[in-house]
Formats: C-alpha cells, sequence, structure tokens
C-alpha cells in the first residue's frame, strides 16, 4: 500500500508517498480500508512548521525538533477490511469514518485503529468525501461556538472567514442554534456564504461589517482583540480560532469575552457533531477533491488558507 511521511519541515515537497505492507490489525483493532482523507490547515501546519507567533517552540517539542515526527493525516473516512481478535462491535464492509489524531496516520492507503478508538459507523446520508470532510472544521465550529461562546438563539454572529472549513460548518450550526450570521469571505465566496445561511456577506479586504455582533468567531484571527472590540456588543465575546501565544494569554486573562485554545476530539463531541448532522443542522462542504497520488499539491492547496470547505484526497 501507499502511505505518506514528512521528511522535513518544509514545502509541500516534503510529503512523499512510500510503500509499505499492510498492517495487521492487533487484538480489539480494526484494519480500514482508507477511501477519502482530509488534508487539513492543521496538517499543513504540521507539515511546515508554521503556526501563530510564539507557538513554534511548542510544536517542535510536541512533534519533532529537526522534522515532524508524527505521521499524515488527522481524519479519514472508509470501510472495515478486517477484524482484530474480539472485535464485535464493528462487521467487515461496514463503513465508518474518524480520526487518528494528533500523531496521523490517515493518509495511507490502510490503517489500523481500536475499535473502541475514535472511530464510528458513517451515516448512510454522506459519501466517503464528506465523512472525511465531517470532523475538522465541524468539531471546532461546535465546540467553540456552543460550549465556549453559548451562542444562543437570536443573537448576531459575525463569522470572519466564513467559508473554509472551519467557516462554514460555523455558519451552519449558528443558523441552526436560530442566531442571526453575518459573514466575511472573498467575492468569489460570497455564493456559498449565502447559500450556507449568512443573511450578510462582506468582503472582508473592505474592512469588517457594521457591529454590533453578540459573538464573533475570526478563523484566521485576522481582526483579533483591537479589531473585534469596537464591533462587539457591551457582552459580546469574541472567538480567536487562530490565536498566538500573547493572545492565548491575554483570553486567559479575559476568559468570558475572549475566547482562544484549541477544541476537542473526543468520541462525546465526534457523537454530538454525528447529531447535529441528522438533525439538520450541519453538513460538510467538500471542496477540492484530488487523488492521493496528488496530496503534495493538496498540501499546497491546504495551506493557501483560501480554500472552500474542506480539502479531500481520495484513494479510490
Ligand atoms: N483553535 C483550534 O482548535 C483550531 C481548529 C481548527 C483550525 N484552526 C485554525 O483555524 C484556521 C482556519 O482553518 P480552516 O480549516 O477553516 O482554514 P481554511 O479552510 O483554509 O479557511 C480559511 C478561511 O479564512 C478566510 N480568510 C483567509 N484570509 C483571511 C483574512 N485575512 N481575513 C479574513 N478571512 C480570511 C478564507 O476566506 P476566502 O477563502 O474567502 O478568502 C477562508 O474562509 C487555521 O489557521 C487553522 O490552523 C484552529
Amino acid at each position: 500500500m501507499k502511505i505518506a511521511r514528512y521528511t522535513a519541515y518544509g514545502g509541500p515537497e516534503t510529503v512523499v508517498l512510500e510503500d509499505a505492507p499492510i498492517p495487521t490489525p492487533g487484538p480489539g483493532e480494526l484494519l480500514i480500508r482508507t477511501r477519502a482523507a482530509p488534508v487539513t490547515a492543521g496538517d499543513a501546519r504540521m507539515r511546515s512548521g508554521k503556526v501563530p507567533r510564539g507557538l513554534g517552540l511548542m510544536i517542535r517539542l510536541a512533534i519533532g525538533w529537526s522534522r515532524p515526527k508524527v505521521a499524515p493525516g488527522w481524519a479519514f473516512a472508509g470501510e472495515v477490511a478486517a477484524l482484530g481478535f474480539n472485535v464485535t462491535t464493528f462487521q467487515e464492509g461496514q463503513r465508518v469514518f474518524g480520526l487518528k489524531g494528533f500523531k496521523g496516520g490517515a493518509h495511507a492507503e490502510y490503517l489500523t485503529i481500536p475499535a473502541t478508538g475514535a472511530v464510528l459507523p458513517l451515516p448512510e446520508s454522506l459519501s466517503y468525501e464528506q465523512g472525511a470532510a465531517f470532523f475538522f472544521g465541524g468539531l471546532t465550529a461546535a465546540e467553540f461556538l456552543i460550549d465556549r461562546a453559548k451562542l444562543a438563539s437570536g443573537e448576531r454572529l459575525l463569522v470572519a472567514g466564513a467559508t473554509g472549513s472551519v467557516g462554514s460548518a460555523a455558519v451552519q450550526i449558528a443558523r441552526h442554534i436560530g442566531a442571526e450570521v453575518a459573514a466575511t469571505a472573498s467575492p468569489a465566496n460570497h455564493p456559498l456564504a449565502r447559500q450556507l445561511g449568512a443573511s450578510e456577506v462582506t468582503d472582508y479586504r473592505s474592512g469588517p461589517p457594521k457591529g454590533p455582533f453578540d459573538v464573533i468567531l475570526d478563523v484566521m484571527g485576522s481582526l483579533g482583540w483591537k479589531g473585534a472590540k469596537p464591533l462587539l456588543s457591551p457582552k459580546g465575546r469574541l472567538v480567536l480560532i487562530t490565536a498566538d501565544l500573547s493572545e492565548m494569554l491575554a483570553s486567559a486573562l479575559r476568559s468570558r469575552r475572549f475566547i482562544t485554545g484549541t477544541n476537542k476530539d473526543d468520541l462525546p463531541s465526534m457523537q454530538r457533531l454525528i447529531d447535529l448532522h441528522k438533525t439538520g443542522g450541519y453538513t460538510p462542504i467538500v471542496g477540492p477533491v484530488l487523488p492521493f497520488s496528488q496530496l503534495s499539491e493538496a498540501h499546497r492547496v491546504a495551506e493557501s488558507f483560501h480554500k472552500p470547505g474542506n480539502l479531500v484526497v481520495t484513494m479510490g
């Protein structure tokens, strides 16, 4: 089978495909034949080592000093190819999706995962591409809007950067909650932002839209606290999805109104997102789809931070 590897911190050429034997599932594990996997902003950041200011040292301590020592690929959708000893909760041939998480390994034609791990049946309503696209932006948007900002029905939300992975999920989830959504996007993506449910769409290059907003979800951190504060209502909350170290420290001091951090990717969070999908609150947007053989090109697109929805590679 083909499996991806990072050779160094660097450009898209540092992710390469190599031959490897198909793994054997151990006791309690599933062997998954991967059909599709996302190439996320997180994948691109791990490969390049380019992270918001002040976080470079932390990322290198976490994933490797001289090169990323984690395997490429955070999430996957596919089918169960074989069951390890004692697995009774899945069947061969079953469609599944899930997360290999921070340590990676989803950019491979086959992968193994504990049957009790972050793997769940893929709903009939989702294709493999949609299954691959499902979790990255969706888990982030759900946690920051619902649990952290506590967005309520009738509130006014600005999603700054509304049509990428996180933004496209945030607009849908906010509309489902009953919030009114204003969005910023580059002009080519304005139709998508409206289709997702934004009632007002402007180009972020022409400045921010008119406040006040109860919640601002600043996907790329381009407004920051300084840019967002004048747009917030008296009890308004700012969520910086992309924040540097100094913003993280500042948010710790104003924690109820200024929110940063990372989201969880555990089974209850995954299940909550599936429930949101089943009640009409979220369907992932699949943007560019490339064959797995073009993984390096997929990384180039992912690190532009201008892709519509989610980028997916397919393994056939
Ligand atoms: N905190 C966490 O736990 C967490 C979780 C997930 C992601 N992230 C981070 O969140 C960011 C976005 O991830 P993503 O997957 O949504 O990326 P993405 O799919 O590439 O989307 C990026 C979005 O930002 C918009 N954008 C680009 N430059 C902008 C600017 N200067 N001002 C306003 N909007 C701008 C793009 O709009 P156009 O395409 O219309 O130009 C697009 O909608 C990344 O930095 C990622 O590392 C953090």
